[in-house]
C-alpha cells in the first residue's frame, strides 16, 4: 500500500454512495479524486513509481475507470498505453477472454497486435472486487505473448476474495492496492 499521508488523501476523495447501482451495494465514487488536481497527480505519481519499479514497458487500463487512471500513468512513466475493452468495442483483430460473474459471464478484448513478446505489462484499474476482470486481463496479456509485470489498483475490496482469485494468474507478480 501507499504511505499513510497518500492513503489519507486518496480515501478522503473517494466517496461512498449507498445503494448504487442497486440496493445493498455501496459504490466507491472516484470522481471527487479525479476532480482534485493534487490528489489525482499524487495517485498518478504513485502508479508511475510502481511502473518504473516493476520495469513495465506498457500500461494496460481496464474499461472504463481504469482508462482514466492508467493513461496519465503511461505518459508520466514514458511507456505506451493499451486499452482492454468490453467485447465489441475495439476495431481491429482482437483476442477475447470470457470470465464468470456472480450471475452469467462477461467478455473483454485486447487488440491482438497491441503487445509484443518482450513487453512487460502493468495492469491498472480503480477497484479489485471479485478479481474476475483483472484475472481475464492477465490471461489476455499472456495469450498476446507478453509478460505480466504486475497489477496495481486504487482500491481492493478486502471483504471479497479478489486477491485469492488472482493469485494463480499473477504467478508471483505483484498485486499492489494503493
Ligand atoms: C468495475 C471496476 C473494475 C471491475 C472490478 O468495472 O472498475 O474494472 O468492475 O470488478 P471485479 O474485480 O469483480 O471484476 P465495471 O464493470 O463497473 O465497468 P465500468 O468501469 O466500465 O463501469
Amino acid at each position: 500500500g501507499a504511505d499513510q499521508e497518500l492513503r489519507t488523501l486518496l480515501l478522503s476523495r473517494i466517496h461512498d454512495v449507498p445503494d448504487y447501482p442497486k440496493p445493498g451495494v455501496t459504490f466507491k465514487d472516484i470522481t471527487p479524486l479525479l476532480a482534485d488536481a493534487t490528489a489525482f497527480a499524487a495517485l498518478t505519481d504513485a502508479f508511475a513509481g510502481l511502473c518504473r519499479e516493476y520495469g513495465a514497458t506498457k500500461v494496460v487500463g481496464l474499461e472504463a475507470r481504469g482508462f482514466i487512471l492508467a493513461a496519465p500513468v503511461a505518459v508520466r512513466a514514458g511507456v505506451g498505453f493499451v486499452p482492454v475493452r468490453k467485447a465489441g468495442k475495439l476495431p481491429g483483430a482482437t483476442l477475447g477472454q470470457a470470465y464468470a460473474l456472480e450471475y452469467g459471464t462477461a467478455e473483454i478484448e485486447l487488440h491482438a497486435d497491441a503487445l509484443v513478446p518482450g513487453d512487460r505489462v502493468l495492469v491498472i484499474d480503480d477497484v479489485l472486487a471479485t478479481g474476475g476482470t483483472a484475472e481475464a486481463s492477465l490471461k489476455l496479456i499472456r495469450r498476446a505473448g507478453a509478460e505480466v509485470a504486475g497489477v496495481a489498483v486504487l482500491m481492493e475490496l478486502g471483504f471479497l476474495p479478489g486477491r485469492e482469485r488472482l493469485a494463480g494468474e499473477l504467478a508471483g507478480a505483484p498485486l499492489e492496492a494503493l
